[in-house]
């Protein structure tokens, strides 16, 4: 067809009728903006680009064919000044229109060189206060009075009247770390009111760790990762309960890195194969770099800043058993005994809301759960050193007549829609209020509603639910009538000039796209205290939650408690703990649960597990008894069911019963190992003057980063520095592959070497057996388990030492009374066994704080692996000491009978 065409019209004639072919100009093509779908199912980029469209291949579902887009407009620098801290950057722009709302100019950029391992960057619109997070709720470090002086890193930022960009690298190696420089097709920095970007500049199949919450591997591959909480039965990859805007880069070399943006708006961090690229729909861009240089320094260095994870009290430690649906107090009653007829341990008893009346917080079922009764089997419980756990939502039943829902009214605490109304839900008990933990009186609110509640029943610890917040309508129920409240005109941020919180520009990708962000939540123009919207506080929620939760059952028990909320964000892990949520009961999710735990080792949340044995659907013998094996493991450690399943406590089958036996015996007699992990994670510098840590159970590669085969390990982990977990995830499996990273590694059971290190070795994993390893250099005290923590806390103790090449090896413990707040009477010791060529020195020395506890049972053995030859003599504290043993078969040297004082420092000798 021959074409005669004229200027404009007759060119887009030309295109529709595909005469001649026009490819977009670079600029007109951004991948990481809004795109709209030029395209069709199977088009090829040829037919793409002959439509005039831009073509970019993302992991996602996105359209790879998009119409021209703009590009971001270029902010240029108008001035660098040196500050005492660092450097203050001014940014312009003369393009205004970035295409997602007007471009917000001028940006000052400013550089804190805030310690030699932390830098921040923070973009910020000095002319207009934005949303930021509040640092009452997530706590932000002190601004540095002075520069870093010999600091990790180097910056640089583009010169005065260039186009901006920032560089952030090690010194150490130049590695370059963050590099905002652009190319054609990621380019510069975005900063409109609702729509933030910015683009880094990554090595090519870089290693990222975090990113959460999402269920995918521990090592992220390209994607986009959305941060917006929201409840759904935990899908591969989409946005889940909580939002952690942290990451961890693992480079070749060995050396790790952190990056936190600190805010709680909604966001996709889209993951490309050399890049990433962070698009955020509201705050500022408030980033923290930490250098590490190790996985776990990153860790803590970044936990630094978000807060130091909570200290659990003992008990939580042991193992806890709930279902939805266990129907009255009696079917309480029979799962206790059961676990007690079967010598299965058992801590703590949950119950799901089938307890509450009418599914209302604070109520006990008159008919089902009722209070004698309830009270009779707590206090049987507790005199049998067991706890009790039960759910609360944050959903409060609107029914006059309810205190919880009278006195919320009356303070005027609950969360408002935009006319001032008290904004109405839907959750279990029909329609529902939220309580705004933004309130200055939501924390004495709740307060005193949990303390109504422990009068009524004296409960040890609180589950929280569905605070996402979760909801069964998309935003308000139409049909639910709101109840009127006297302050209808409040002042709120969306009464900022083109400001939508409900249809905002940019769409993330909710559930993985085309999902208002009112979807199974609150509607976005909901308004919190001192007119803070929902669209700014939504990823907050479950952390004020935990805070106010945490601090009430605290402040009323007068010792720490236990608090485990599905929904967090960073600075969560300092008052709660976490479970993954609702997972299935499948092959695919018990796997899945490795890196989800893993995950918020990262993320500061320490005390974290699955659902053992799976929540939603039928669970089978074998893969029930497969996941209470790997579940023993889990920091928190619970067997949970969804209503209507078939009952999965481990004592239904005789199999899985023994195999629970087996593992939680385990897990109770290295609890003070686990114990002893939580309070290297809670302390900045533990008593001996050693750096504390920040993970308990961690990756391979945390302890081996020079060894690039552990990077991408997420089937196997360490608790600790030195106990190798490698379970079977696989149906029929009798076998496990498991990795082993050049180091003495020995057989937890009996202490046989494992020969071939610096590869992967295929195990024997009969279905009765879970595969562990101790490595050697670690020491781990251990004590003589028993059915519950604190009959365990009782019994002997026993050192289990794992020789290095060098014969050496070292562990700590720390003891307590296992539930005091703050920093309390404790004894802290250190185990260093030392050797030369005729003979190995186990010391233990003590570092004691206020009077110790009395009644710490002796130290009855030492069990120490990989010992070359019998030793002949062995002295105690100098006496001669002859109760020893040598297992010539598997070089295990065993002294019992020992009665040693655990409080005392010792020296115990063989040559
Ligand atoms: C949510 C929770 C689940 C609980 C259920 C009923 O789905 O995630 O654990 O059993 O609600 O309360």
């Amino acid at each position: 067809m021959g074409c005669r065409i004229f200027f404009l019209s007759a060119f887009l004639l030309a295109v529709l009728l595909n005469c001649f072919t026009i490819s977009p100009a670079a600029g007109d093509c951004f991948p990481q903006g809004l795109r709209k779908d030029c395209g069709f199912f199977g088009i090829t980029q040829q037919q793409c680009l002959d439509k005039g469209c831009c073509w970019h291949e993302f992991p996602d579902h996105s359209p790879w064919c998009f119409y021209p887009n703009s590009a971001p407009p270029s902010y240029v620098v108008k001035a660098v000044l040196n500050t005492t801290t660092g450097l203050k950057v001014s940014l312009i722009t003369k393009n205004t229109s970035a295409g997602h709302g007007a471009a917000i100019t001028p940006v000052t950029l400013r550089i804190d060189f805030d310690t030699d391992q932390r830098l921040h960057v923070k973009f910020t619109d000095d002319n207009d206060m934005r949303w930021e997070v509040p640092s009452q709720f997530s706590p932000v470090p002190d601004p540095p009075t002075k520069r870093a002086s010999n600091p990790m890193y180097t910056v640089t930022v583009a010169d005065p009247g260039q186009v901006f960009f920032i560089k952030i690298a090690r010194k150490s190696d130049g590695d370059v770390i963050f590099d905002s420089t652009g190319t054609t097709s990621f380019t510069g920095l975005s900063f409109s009111d609702q729509y933030l970007s910015i683009t880094t500049q990554l090595p090519s199949s870089p290693n990222i760790y975090g990113l959460g919450e999402h269920v995918h591997a521990l090592k992220l591959s390209s994607g986009t990762y959305t941060m917006w909480n929201f409840d759904t039965a935990t899908p591969p990859n989409l946005n889940l309960y909580g939002s952690h805007p942290f990451y961890m880069d693992l480079r070749k070399s060995g050396a790790a890195h952190g990056v936190f943006l600190r805010n709680s708006n909604g966001m996709d961090v889209m993951l490309a194969a050399s890049s990433l690229t962070y698009n955020v729909i509201g705050g500022v861009l408030d980033f923290y770099f930490f250098l590490g240089p190790t996985p776990e320094e990153v860790a803590v260095q970044y936990q630094q800043v978000i807060g130091r994870p909570h200290m659990p009290p003992y008990w939580a430690l042991g193992f806890h058993q709930c279902r939805y649906g266990y129907e009255n107090v009696e079917a309480l009653e029979t799962v206790v005994s059961n676990y007690a007829s079967h010598q299965i341990p058992l801590d703590t008893m949950w119950t799901d809301i089938d307890y509450m009346d009418s599914y209302k917080d604070f109520t006990l079922s008159p008919t089902n759960f009722p209070k004698t009764e309830m009270n009779t089997f707590v206090s049987k419980l507790h005199s049998n050193d067991q706890h009790y756990v039960v759910i609360i939502d944050p959903g409060i039943a609107n029914q006059d007549g309810y205190p919880a829902w009278d006195d919320g009214k009356k303070q005027d605490i609950f969360i408002k829609d935009k006319n001032g109304n008290i904004f109405i839900g839907k959750v279990w008990p029909g329609a529902t209020a939220f309580p705004d933990f933004f309130h200055p009186n939501a924390m004495s609110y709740w307060k005193n509603e949990i303390s109504k509640f422990l009068d009524l029943l004296p409960v040890d610890g609180l589950w929280i639910d569905m605070n996402e917040i979760s909801n069964f309508c998309n935003g308000a129920c139409d049909d639910d009538d709101a109840s009127p409240t006297a302050n209808s005109t409040i002042q709120t941020q969306q009464e900022r000039v083109g400001f939508d919180p409900v249809n905002p520009p940019y769409a993330i990708h909710n559930q993985g796209g085309g999902n208002a962000l009112n979807v199974k939540t609150l509607d976005m123009d909901c308004v919190h205290h001192d007119g803070v919207l929902e669209y700014n506080a939504h990823n907050l929620f479950g952390l004020t939650e935990a805070i106010a939760t945490n601090e009430a059952l605290e402040s009323l028990k007068g010792k720490r408690s236990l608090v485990i909320s599905r929904s967090t964000f960073p600075g969560s892990g300092s008052h709660t703990g976490h479970w993954t949520g609702d997972n299935h009961a499948s092959w695919d999710d018990l796997y899945n649960s490795i890196p989800g735990m893993l995950n918020f080792q990262l993320f500061g949340i320490p005390l974290v597990g699955s659902d053992i044995c799976g929540f939603i659907g039928s669970t089978t013998e074998e893969l029930c008894g497969r996941w209470m094996q790997l579940g023993a493991f889990y920091p928190f450690s619970r067997n949970h069911n969804v209503k209507g399943a078939p009952s999965q406590e481990p004592y239904t089958w005789d199999s899985v019963a023994s195999i629970s036996r087996e593992v939680l015996g385990i897990r109770y007699a290295i609890l003070p190992y686990y114990y002893t992990l939580f309070y290297f994670a809670n302390k900045d510098i533990v008593d001996d003057g050693s750096m504390a840590g920040a993970t308990v159970t961690r990756p391979l590669f945390f302890e081996f980063p020079a060894d690039p085969n552990t990077f991408a390990i997420d089937k196997q982990f360490l608790v600790g520095p030195g106990l190798l977990v490698s379970p079977v995830l696989t149906q029929g499996a009798t076998s496990v592959e498991a990795y082993f990273p050049a180091a003495r590694w020995f057989d937890y059971y009996n202490g046989t070497e494992q020969t071939s290190t610096g590869a992967s070795v295929s195990l024997s994993a009969p279905k009765d057996h879970i595969n562990l390893h101790i490595r050697g250099g670690v020491t781990i005290p251990r004590q003589t388990p028993a059915l519950t923590t604190t009959a365990t806390r009782k019994n002997p103790y026993n050192l289990l030492v794992a020789l290095d090449k060098e014969q050496s090896s070292t562990g700590y413990l720390f003891l307590d009374d296992g539930d005091s707040i703050g920093d309390t009477n404790h004894v802290f010791i250190t185990y260093s066994t030392v050797s030369n060529s005729t003979a190995s020195i186990l010391q233990a020395k003590v570092t004691t704080k206020g009077s110790t506890n009395a009644d710490t049972p002796n130290l009855d053995s030492v069990t120490v692996y990989g010992v070359s030859k019998s030793p002949e003599h062995a002295t105690l504290n100098k006496k001669a000491f002859t109760s020893f043993k040598y297992d010539t078969t598997n070089k295990v040297l065993t002294f019992s009978s020992m009665s040693q004082s655990m409080e005392e420092g010792f020296v115990l000798l063989w040559s």
